[in-house]
C-alpha cells in the first residue's frame, strides 16, 4: 500500500456525529477522532461505541482516521483500544506519551487486539504526542524504541505543556510561541527527524484567524514539519495549500538533481550547492509527487 501523504490531520470529538461525518468528507488529508480531552468524562462510553460504529459503517473516502486514545495515566487506554480497533483505525494517536515504555506497553496491547480482530499484525500506525509534560519533553531525544516499526509521526502541542509549566502564556506579543514552546516545538522536529517520522505541527487554536494560522504554517514548513494539525474545517484549506510544494520550488528541486547527477557540488544563480541541497531536493519531489503536483 502506498503511505497517503497527509499534510492536514483534523481533530474531531469523538461523540458529535454530524461533526464527524463532515471531518470525513472535509478536504483534511487526515482526521483524528478524539476520546480525549474533547470528550467529557460521561461522554467516553457513547463516544467510543459511537466512533467503533463510525470506523465500521461510514465511508472514509480512503481518508486515514486516527483515533486519540485516554492516556496510560487516566486508565482508559485500554478501555479505548479494545472498543474502537474492531474498526480497524488507520493509526491510533497516544496523548502525552511519557517515553518509550509507553510506545511499546501501547504497541503490545495493539497487537493483542489485531489478532483477536483478525487485522494484520502491525498495520495500526501510532502517532505519539510526546511534549505534553515537561519530563516527556527533556526526554524526547531519540527513542529507541521497539515500537518503532509502528511509528507513523510525532505531534506537539503546547497547550497542554503550558498547564504542567504554569505559564501564564505560550505566546508573545506577536502571536509566535515564546521560547519554552518552541523548545518542545525543537525537539519534536528533531526526534522525528532522527527516527524517519513524519512532525507534525501543533494546533492553532484560534481557529478565527486564518492569517495567524498561515504565519505560524509558514515557519513550520519552513523549519521541516510535513504537517499540521487543525481543530476546524476552515483550517484545514490553509494548511493543505502551504505544505504542498510550490511549481518553483518543484523546478528548483529538479534543477538541483540535473546540476548534481554526477559532481558533489556546482553553482546555481551565484551560490554553492552540493549533497545537502540535494538531500532537500529529493525531499521535495517526494512530496510533490504524493500531492500530484507535477513539473
Ligand atoms: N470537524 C468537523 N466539523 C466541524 C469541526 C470539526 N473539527 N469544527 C466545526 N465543525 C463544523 C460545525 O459543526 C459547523 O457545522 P454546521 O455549519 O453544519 O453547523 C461548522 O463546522 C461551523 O462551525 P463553527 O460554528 O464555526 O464552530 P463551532 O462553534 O461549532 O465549533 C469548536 C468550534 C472548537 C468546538 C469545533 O471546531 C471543534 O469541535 N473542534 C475540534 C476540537 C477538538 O477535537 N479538540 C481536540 C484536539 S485539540
Ligand atoms: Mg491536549
Amino acid at each position: 500500500m502506498t503511505v497517503p501523504s497527509i499534510r492536514s490531520l483534523l481533530f474531531v470529538p469523538g461523540d458529535g456525529e454530524t461533526k464527524m461525518l463532515k471531518a470525513l468528507s472535509s478536504e483534511a488529508d487526515a482526521v483524528i477522532i478524539d476520546l480525549e480531552d474533547a470528550v467529557a468524562p460521561e461522554r467516553k462510553g457513547y463516544a467510543r461505541e459511537l466512533t467503533r460504529d463510525l470506523l465500521s459503517h461510514a465511508d472514509r473516502g480512503g481518508k486515514p482516521v486516527f483515533v486519540r486514545l485516554n492516556a496510560f495515566d487516566t486508565g482508559m487506554t485500554a478501555v479505548d483500544l479494545a472498543a474502537v480497533i474492531s474498526g480497524r483505525p488507520w493509526g491510533v494517536v497516544l496523548p502525552k506519551c511519557a517515553g518509550p515504555d509507553e510506545l511499546e506497553r501501547l504497541s503490545s496491547y495493539l497487537e493483542a487486539l489485531e489478532a483477536r480482530d483478525s487485522i494484520e499484525s502491525g498495520s495500526t500506525r501510532i502517532c505519539s504526542v510526546a511534549t505534553e509534560t515537561a519530563a516527556a519533553t527533556l526526554k524526547l531525544s531519540c527513542p529507541d524504541t521497539s515500537a518503532a516499526h509502528r511509528l507513523w509521526g510525532l505531534l506537539w502541542g503546547g497547550e497542554d505543556l503550558s498547564a504542567t509549566l504554569g505559564a501564564l502564556s505560550n505566546r508573545d506579543a506577536t502571536g509566535g510561541y515564546t521560547f519554552p514552546y518552541q523548545f518542545a516545538r525543537s525537539q519534536c522536529l528533531y526526534a522525528a527527524n532522527a527516527l524517519g517520522v513524519q512532525a507534525v505541527d501543533a494546533v492553532y487554536p484560534d481557529f478565527r484567524d486564518l492569517q495567524g494560522l498561515e504565519q505560524e504554517t509558514r515557519v513550520a514548513l519552513r523549519d521541516g514539519f510535513t504537517a499540521k494539525a487543525a481543530i476546524h474545517p476552515h483550517q484545514v484549506a490553509v494548511i493543505n495549500q502551504l505544505m504542498t510544494p510550490t511549481p518553483d520550488q518543484v523546478e528548483w528541486a529538479h534543477q538541483i538533481m540535473a546540476l548534481l547527477a554526477d559532481t558533489g557540488v556546482a553553482r546555481l544563480e551565484g551560490k554553492m550547492v552540493d549533497l545537502a541541497h540535494k538531500r532537500i531536493a529529493e525531499r521535495i519531489i517526494v512530496r510533490a509527487k504524493a500531492t500530484g503536483v507535477s513539473r
